[in-house]
């Protein structure tokens, strides 16, 4: 079954429209956790737009669940990783002009920065998770790393027109075993929606998604809490075949 990790950094994209003290994604995280979140998720950029680094040292102290810092490979984030001791971090591309993560980092053209990167963090007791397409010459490039977790990238998934979802799900599919019988453990993220999680949560070695965008909107409507109840149970309880819209019993 797999695990649920609540991305918040669009709490704190609505506090820094106005530059003021809330929403406060410190509290938003403790809700997340009172809905079920098995882990809370925040992005500090390069550029700071959302999440800032006083949010990541609070959080630190208060997530009881796990805190997943998502990064990219640069000398700044890796002090601050150091220094703060996140359950996790992953490691993600970033670009300044870009709206949100466009997609998978490029393991296998940055190996050997990358593998001292992954010992540095994974000697200081931190987990590390690489965020990449589910293609598997990356994801031989990941388990040369030493690392010892992946993220499959889920947003070609998720934004490919509905006839063709099955194609790229059966691509997840199998980077997961892929991942698998070279030692990695999977994670999966970005995009995922209510409507579109649960074939993502059935496939085999799945253990945690990362959700943000659809959860903080339905928190719109609901409030966070019930936001990630609701996500939490298709998480846990997918469809079996939810593609082809086989009815809940
Ligand atoms: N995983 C990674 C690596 C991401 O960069 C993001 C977006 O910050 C997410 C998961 C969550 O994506 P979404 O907000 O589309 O659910």
């Amino acid at each position: 079954m797999a695990s649920l990790g609540v991305n918040i950094d669009h709490i704190a994209n609505v506090r820094q429209a106005r530059r003021t003290v809330e929403p406060d994604p410190v509290t938003y995280a403790l809700l997340a956790e009172l809905g079920g979140a098995d882990g809370i998720t925040v992005h500090l950029r390069e550029d700071r737009r959302h999440i800032q680094d006083r949010d990541v040292e609070l959080l630190r102290a208060t997530v009881r669940s796990r805190l997943n810092l998502e990064m990219a490979a640069t000398a700044e984030m890796e002090a601050i990783a150091r220094r703060i001791r996140p359950d996790m971090v992953t490691l993600v591309p970033e670009k300044r002009q870009e709206v949100t993560t466009e997609g998978g980092l490029d393991v296998a053209g940055q190996q050997p920065a990358l593998t001292a990167l992954v010992g540095r963090l994974q000697a200081e007791g931190v987990a590390v998770s690489l965020f990449v397409d589910a293609d598997a010459c990356q994801l031989e490039a990941c388990a040369a790393t030493g690392a010892r977790w992946v993220e499959l990238h889920t947003g070609t998934y998720a934004e490919a027109a509905w006839a063709d979802q099955p194609r790229e799900l059966a691509r997840l599919t199998e980077g997961s075993f892929i991942a698998r019988s070279i030692g990695l453990r999977v994670n999966a993220g970005h995009g995922l929606t209510y409507q579109n999680v649960e074939a993502v949560a059935a496939i085999e070695g799945m253990e945690e998604l990362n959700i943000g965008h659809t959860i903080v909107a339905r928190a719109l409507a609901v409030g966070l809490e019930q936001a990630v109840r609701e996500m939490k149970a298709l998480v846990q309880n997918p469809r079996r075949d939810p593609l082809f819209g086989s009815p809940r019993p």
